[in-house]
């Protein structure tokens, strides 16, 4: 089971773009919301449709700190203050470490969690921590070893504000030998399950069961990323291809200015906001809670036996009619999930499925017929 690899700050910025579920949230409404934790930046952002109740789940203690101190970032932070604080575009992870410090200083946080990140700043001499997670550090590789193989020029496919005009400066550089070089690359690196194995996941990657084979699967990840919108407006390109984050419009949707000033005031009507150190499948058996809305991560990608087929089920008894359940599947499809009970509603939901920044996930959308 993944619960010897989830024990450690693997995620702090955003693998999902979860401007999907926040566009999910705001159309459907939901009161009560269920989400795996995840850097805290794939549920908080959720908060803009104005929920009377979030739990955030995650096996990792540490992955619940950082969810902590967003949050209290948004609550007590002006927009700037939250950019500045995180280290996103316009400023750097880099600057402003003794701003950061005093800010963090002020900050009333729990005991556990005020230890945790004294610690993690002291080690990187407050620098600000979106990349501090293990999957954000080893992103950091690719960049450096494509920049090796192409030589940096990549840089202008980040410099268009008009997607014609990139479609036609992709298309060019589609037939130069060098760049066709490009996805190959990234698959080598970066779609490679030994590389993941070795530098992250320890063995305990998902087993990919998705037909094709590694090339194909970030070839055609890579084309959609281009073909639907800019590439300075997406942070996952940015992270890849620079290493760090950029040009503020490319921001996840927490560092956008609109969606931040909705979840702080949503703040202000002190909705219930639970960090709960647990797992989904013995969370769902033994609760006494009700959800609307469930994100679900790819962690059903990491199920094997009954757990893939029965989670659906399982999750059933703490569903209200109509509620909405979000996954996300990474290389994996579970396999033979029962949906009895279930509407899958994913079609319905296209458009906004074409927008994800990061397009490395097949999403399913299902709604609780009740
Ligand atoms: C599944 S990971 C995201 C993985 C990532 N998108 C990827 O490509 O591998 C998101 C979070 O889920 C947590 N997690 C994993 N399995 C879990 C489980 N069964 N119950 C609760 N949280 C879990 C992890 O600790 C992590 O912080």
């Amino acid at each position: 089971m993944a619960e010897k690899y989830f024990n450690a700050l693997n995620y702090s910025l955003a693998n999902e773009d979860t401007r999907l579920e926040v566009e999910l949230c705001l159309f459907y409404k939901p009161a009560s919301i269920l989400s795996i934790c995840g850097s805290g930046g794939r549920f908080l952002p959720l908060l803009a449709s104005n929920p009377k109740k979030i739990i955030a789940l995650d096996l990792a203690p540490q992955q619940l700190y950082l969810a902590e101190l967003r949050q209290l970032t948004i609550k007590i932070l002006d927009f700037e203050g939250f950019l500045l604080f995180w280290g996103y575009p316009p400023y750097k992870t880099t600057e402003n470490r003794t701003k950061r410090q005093n800010i963090f200083n002020g900050l009333r946080l729990s005991p556990d969690c005020r230890q945790y990140f004294e610690d993690l700043f002291s080690s990187c001499n407050w620098e600000g921590l979106i990349y501090q997670g293990k999957w954000e550090k080893t992103m950091t590789v690719v960049p450096k070893y494509l920049r090796k193989v192409i030589g940096g020029t990549y840089d202008k496919m980040f410099s268009f504000k008009n997607q014609d005009e990139q479609n036609r400066y992709l298309q060019a550089k589609m037939n130069d030998r060098i760049w066709k070089i490009v996805p190959k690359s990234v698959m080598m690196v970066f779609g490679n399950a030994a590389f993941f194995n070795a530098m992250l996941y320890r063995g305990h990657f998902v087993k990919k069961n998705i037909p094709g084979d590694y090339y194909e699967f970030y070839r055609d990840a890579f084309k959609r990323l281009f073909a639907n919108g800019l590439a300075r407006e997406n942070y996952f390109l940015q992270l890849l291809f620079f290493s760090e984050l950029r040009y503020p419009e490319g921001n996840p949707i927490e560092a956008i200015a609109g969606n931040f000033n909705a979840c702080k005031k949503a703040l202000e009507n002190n909705p219930e906001i639970d960090l709960v150190q647990d797992n989904i499948l013995a969370f769902s058996k033994k609760t006494k809670e009700t959800f609307d809305f469930i994100s679900l991560s790819d962690v059903p990608s990491y199920f094997e036996g009954p757990s893939e087929t029965n989670y659906l089920q399982d999750l059933r008894r703490c569903l209200n009619p109509n509620a909405i359940i979000v996954v996300r599947a990474y290389l994996r499809i579970p396999v033979g999930t029962l949906l009895d009970g279930y509407e899958d509603i994913t079609d319905q939901h296209a458009e906004a499925i074409a927008k994800e920044k990061v397009q490395m996930y097949r999403i399913f959308i299902y709604r609780y017929k009740g």
